[in-house]
């Protein structure tokens, strides 16, 4: 069975990737992650403002800079918190490329046009294959609206753009006003993949403590669901390859990303939870599953599912909405 994508440019034999982690920091483990198979690995973000703070000594950020509120800057991890440094992280590329063979997808995470995305030049030099851009960013200012939030991606994908020749993928998150607009957009940019989406981290309350509860819970099967559904609305609609990373834990799962659209699919929570062998059992799982269903190939699953020949699909989407409440019968 043939298994193979093309994603980010790069041809790879399946579509399993390691999505970013902290997996990337230990060379045995990538060794390991490459031996389970995995078709690429993507390294855990470096931060703007870590960047920042070692360019100027401080952290810079926009709101914080604008509201001049020094309560605001105590909140930022402090640099020994980071696993890696920014020339840390440029060494640890070049390391991971001497280990494997595989292609390494950097990643970088902030959220302004500055001169924070010089690293995107280090690096493309460091030898990355590709470079993974989140712009991970809770719009809570009243006073900026949904189009000045897109248009700050915009900015930083095109100086980015500008400045590196490294296919860019961006990893979106879902809480776009219009996910589609803003895929268009980045599309029109020439952004080589969509990534969707980002997990949102959330906190929670301890009611006894009155304390805010910061934990990253893995994630489930559950949260692909709604990876589903914009792979399935965005694929055919963008010249950009799409990813998906939330949720994918089994075969079934992979194969689901796949035929709503996807060509590369990312994991990380399985593999914390399983270890990286879990790979093997992905991509096996997938191969048996296409093989009994008589496909010939994994690209002819790509977007079988998704709504790409159907013209309407927000009329779609909202027929179906109003469907499944109307079938609801109360026990
Ligand atoms: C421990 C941990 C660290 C992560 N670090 C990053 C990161 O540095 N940058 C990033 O874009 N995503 C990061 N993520 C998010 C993952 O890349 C991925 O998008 C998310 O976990 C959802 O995929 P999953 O369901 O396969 O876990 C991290 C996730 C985990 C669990």
């Amino acid at each position: 069975m043939d298994l193979s994508t093309t994603y980010l440019g790069l041809n790879l034999p399946h579509p399993i990737i390691t999505g970013a982690s902290p997996m990337v920091d230990h060379l045995d483990l990538v060794k390991r992650l490459e031996d389970a198979g995995a078709a690429a690995i993507t390294m855990h973000s470096l931060f703007e403002e870590q960047i920042t703070r070692e360019q100027q000594g401080m952290v810079y950020h926009m709101d914080l800079i604008n509201n001049a509120n020094a309560e605001a800057l105590s909140y930022f991890p402090q640099a020994d918190d980071f696993r890696l440094g920014p020339h840390q992280y440029l060494e640890q590329i070049r390391l991971i490329k001497q280990v494997v063979s595989i292609p390494v997808i950097a990643s970088l995470n902030g959220t302004t046009a500055e001169g924070w995305l010089e690293y995107a030049k280090l690096i493309e030099q460091a030898g990355a294959n590709a470079l993974e851009l989140n712009v991970y960013h809770v719009a809570a200012d009243p006073t900026e609206s949904g189009a000045t939030v897109e248009r700050r991606v915009i900015d930083i994908v095109q100086a980015i753009k500008a400045s590196v020749r490294l296919p860019i993928a961006v990893k979106l998150s879902p809480f776009y006003s219009s996910v589609s607009h803003l895929a268009a957009q980045l599309d029109a940019l020439g952004v080589d993949a969509l990534v969707l989406f980002n997990r949102f981290y959330q906190p929670d309350f301890d009611l006894n403590a009155l304390e805010v509860v910061s934990t990253l819970h893995l994630s489930t099967s559950q949260d692909l669901l709604l990876r589903l559904r914009w792979l399935a609305v965005l694929f055919g609609r963008t010249k950009a390859a799409l990813a998906v990373t939330g949720g994918v834990h089994t075969s079934e799962d992979a194969l689901k990303a796949v035929m709503a659209g996807a060509s590369g699919v990312q994991v990380v929570s399985c593999l914390l939870q399983h270890g990286p062998e879990h790979i093997k059992a992905l991509v096996n799982g997938m191969r048996t599953w296409l093989e009994e269903h008589e496909y010939e190939s994994l690209r002819q699953a790509v977007g079988s599912m998704s709504l790409e020949r159907n013209p309407s699909p927000a009329a779609f989407e909202r027929a179906n909405y109003m469907k499944v409440l109307a079938a609801y019968r109360m026990a």
